[in-house]
């Protein structure tokens, strides 16, 4: 095991890299595998420990899985247990997707509270909501969710009280198994909630709407086995984006999606650097002073709160003073000490940080406290000359599939040590 990401920064990084598949659609993919009544196979999954988790997760409930070059096939038809140790779980957020489908494919299911990042305060209340409106029986007593179908389980109208990510995936995850239609109100729109959709679909769920703020399901059909390739990893892309302007670079980035971008590419043009894209490529280059912005996290279309931190790395050495008001997770700026001590300037006022551009970022031994502070600080030690150790790197492995070989295949000096 390894214990620190070590970069030598202050040079540019030039060439060509293609994105992985997305960690947030793997996460949610990966358990709706287990509502099937035959083998699925899903394509395009990221080499990322949280993949990893969930291969272990299925086969501790008794699926048989198997994973290699990101290629997991899932046959559900042996599982026989609805309860999870924490140890399984603990490692990430997303383990809560197993709710409605253990609870569909069992009838109940016992889950520990997720772990994940800590980012701020990360209620499941919205989950709730959804899991109950459809006549589900949930409690959290002892840390456990645990959730088991009612006898008046079925489709429902269902409004949440903010477009969360997490409660709209859980929703669609049980609306699939309750019969009759159910509606989801004020759903996110992220690519992740498409791409799941999308899944559903190709398994025989009818699901109509995802990528709107409703998202109607009729459900209660049998689903069966599905080939599906997750779509490419939004947040990874515009991690490398934001890396190769600001190393003042020239990279281009194959098999993306260019449109899930258009919030990041927007804000980099307005800082002085070109981006163009083409199909499923995109072009970033950068030199030379680049300018400050003002800029506010969003869920989709907006700004994703996923790319706040290392965008705030690269505005450190903006000419001026630049903005960031961070929306959907109050401690997303917990990481601006480490970038401090790589010689940024940086105010924080209760949810915007105010970030005054300086010439030059040194080199520090620093920690990455979440996984996209993680990426954040790859961003600063790629900006500043010399050799920066990031510590932390469990959660920059968590969600990055192999960074250190994306960078180096770039001309970056990046290694594990
Ligand atoms: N919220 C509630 N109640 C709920 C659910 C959410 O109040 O029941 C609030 C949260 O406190 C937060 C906001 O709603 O302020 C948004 O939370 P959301 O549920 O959308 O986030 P999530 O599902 O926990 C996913 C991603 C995050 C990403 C957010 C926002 C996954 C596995 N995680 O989290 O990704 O930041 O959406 O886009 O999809 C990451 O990849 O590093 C990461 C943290």
């Amino acid at each position: 095991m390894s214990d620190y990401l070590r970069i030598r920064g202050g040079r540019p990084l030039n060439g060509h890299v293609s994105v992985s598949g997305s960690k947030n659609a793997a996460v949610a993919i990966i358990p709706a595998a287990i509502l099937a009544d035959s083998p699925c196979t899903i394509e395009n999954l990221p080499d990322i420990d949280d993949v990893y988790c969930y291969r272990d997760i299925l086969s501790f409930l008794g699926a048989d899985v198997e994973f290699a070059k990101g290629v997991m096939r899932i046959d559900p038809r042996g599982i026989n247990k609805n309860e999870l140790p924490q140890e399984l779980v603990g490692r990430m957020r997303a383990s809560y997707y197993l709710v409605p489908t253990l609870m569909g494919r069992l009838g109940s299911a016992h889950v520990p509270l997720p772990g994940g990042c800590d980012i701020g305060n990360r209620p499941i209340d919205q989950t709730i909501k959804g899991l109950t409106s459809l006549g589900a029986r949930v409690d959290t007593d002892g840390g456990i969710i645990n959730a088991v179908r009612g006898d008046n389980y079925g489709g429902n109208e269902v409004f949440l009280a903010m477009p969360s990510v997490g409660a709209t995936i859980n929703t669609m995850l049980a609306a699939v198994h309750a019969p009759g239609r159910t509606v989801i109100h004020n759903a996110a729109k992220e690519p992740h909630i498409v791409d799941t959709a999308n899944f559903l679909s190709s398994m025989g769920a009818r699901v109509k709407g995802a990528g709107t703020d409703i998202i109607r399901i009729d459900g209660g059909h049998p689903l069966h086995g599905s080939n599906y390739a997750v779509i490419p990893d939004q947040i990874e892309t515009g991690t490398l984006m934001i890396a190769a302007a600001a190393s003042r670079g020239d990279v281009t980035l194959h098999g993306t999606i260019p449109t899930h971008m258009e919030s990041l590419t927007a804000k980099l043009l307005e800082m002085g650097v070109y981006v163009t894209d083409e199909d499923d490529i995109i072009r970033v280059r950068a030199s030379g002073t680049l300018r400050p912005i003002s800029l506010k996290t969003q869920v989709y279309p907006g700004f994703p709160t996923d790319l706040q931190q290392p965008l705030t790395a690269m505005l450190t050495t903006a000419w001026g003073t630049s903005y960031v008001t961070e929306t959907i997770f109050e401690s997303r700026f917990r990481y601006v000490d480490e970038l401090r001590r790589m010689g940024a300037e940086i105010k924080v006022l209760e949810s915007t940080a105010i970030v005054s551009g300086v010439e030059k970022l040194h080199p520090a031994n620093v920690t990455a406290t979440d996984l996209r502070a993680g990426a954040a600080m790859i961003v600063a030690a790629l900006m500043a000359d010399g050799v920066s150790n990031i510590g932390g790197i469990q959660y920059i492995l968590r969600g990055y599939e192999h960074i250190d070989e994306k960078l180096r295949s770039l001309g970056g000096e990046v290694e594990y040590v």
